[in-house]
C-alpha cells in the first residue's frame, strides 16, 4: 500500500484537482493490487471519494475518527459520517494525533475498535521520538503502542490493519530512517505480530515505512523485506512525487 496524508493542507480545489492528477495517471496502471489510499481533509472526504472510487485500487481515507458512534462531541467526525462520504480507511495513532491532540494508547484503542466495528479499514501508526531511540527504548515504545493500541484485537479484526511504522524524528524533518533502521523495526513489529496470531497474520499485515519519504528514498526504504509500502506526507501533495513513490514499490 502507498496512503497519501494529507494533514491540514490544501483547498477544495486543490484537493480535487490533486485528486484527480493522481486518478488519471493510475488509470491505466495494472498494479491495482497495490492498494494508494488518498487521506484528505474531512471536509473534503466526499468530493475525492467520488474521484477514487471510479479507479480500481484508489481509495479514500479519513485522518482520524471519533470511538463514539454519535453524540455531543462538537468538531468531531464519527465513523459513519466517514463511510458515508465514500471513504474506506482511517489513519489511526498518527503521531501529531498523539502530541497536539493528547490521543493515547487507551483512546486509540477505542477508536480502533469503532472504526473496524463499522467496517472502516484502519492505518495504525506507531513510531518513537529522538529521544526515546537516543535512550534505546525505541523497540520498547513501539511495543507498548501496538500492544496498548492494537494487541486487544482478534485474528480476524487484525487482518484489516495497516501498520505504519513513522519515526516521529523523521516527519516532516527531511532526515529519514535508514533503510536498516526501517527493516530493522518493521521485522520486530512482524515479530511480534507472530507472538501474538497466526503466521498468516503476520505475512499478510502490511507494514508501511512513513518519515520524510520521497521519490529519491523510497525504492531503498521499499525494496526491504519487511517495508511494504509508505505513508507519505509532504511529498503526497505534489502528484508527481507521489506517483514516483507508487511507482518504486
Ligand atoms: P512526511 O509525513 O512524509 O511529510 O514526513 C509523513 C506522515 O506524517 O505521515
Amino acid at each position: 500500500m502507498v496512503a497519501g496524508n494529507w494533514k491540514m493542507n490544501l483547498t477544495l480545489q486543490e484537493a480535487i484537482d490533486l485528486a484527480e492528477q493522481i486518478a488519471s495517471r493510475l488509470k491505466d496502471s495494472t498494479e491495482a493490487s497495490t492498494p494508494i489510499v488518498l487521506c484528505p481533509p474531512a471536509g473534503y472526504l466526499q468530493a475525492v471519494s467520488s474521484i477514487t472510487k471510479e479507479i480500481r485500487g484508489l481509495y479514500t481515507g479519513a485522518q482520524n475518527c471519533h470511538q463514539e458512534v454519535s453524540g455531543a462531541y462538537t468538531g468531531e467526525i464519527s465513523v459513519a459520517m466517514i463511510q458515508s462520504c465514500g471513504a474506506e480507511y482511517v489513519i489511526l495513532g498518527h503521531s501529531e494525533r498523539r502530541a497536539y491532540f493528547h490521543e493515547d494508547n487507551i483512546l486509540l484503542s477505542k477508536k480502533v475498535k469503532r472504526a473496524l466495528a463499522q467496517g472502516l479499514k484502519v492505518i495504525f501508526c506507531c513510531g518513537e521520538t529522538l529521544p526515546e531511540r537516543e535512550s534505546e527504548k525505541h523497540f520498547d515504545l513501539v511495543k507498548q503502542q501496538l500492544q496498548e493500541g492494537l494487541f486487544h484485537l482478534s485474528e480476524e479484526e487484525m487482518s484489516l490493519i495497516t501498520i505504519a511504522y513513522e519515526p516521529v524524528w523523521a516527519i516532516g524533518t527531511g532526515v529519514t530512517a535508514t533503510k536498516e533502521q526501517a527493516q530493522e523495526m518493521h521485522a520486530f513489529i512482524r515479530s511480534l505480530l507472530r507472538e501474538i496470531y497466526a503466521n498468516s497474520v503476520a505475512d499478510n499485515c502490511s507494514i508501511l515505512y512513513g518519515g520524510s519519504c520521497n521519490p529519491k528514498n523510497a525504492k531503498e526504504l521499499f525494496e526491504q523485506e519487511d517495508v511494504d509500502g509508505g505513508l507519505i506526507g509532504g511529498a503526497s501533495l505534489k502528484a508527481e512525487d507521489f506517483l514516483a513513490i507508487i511507482h518504486s514499490l
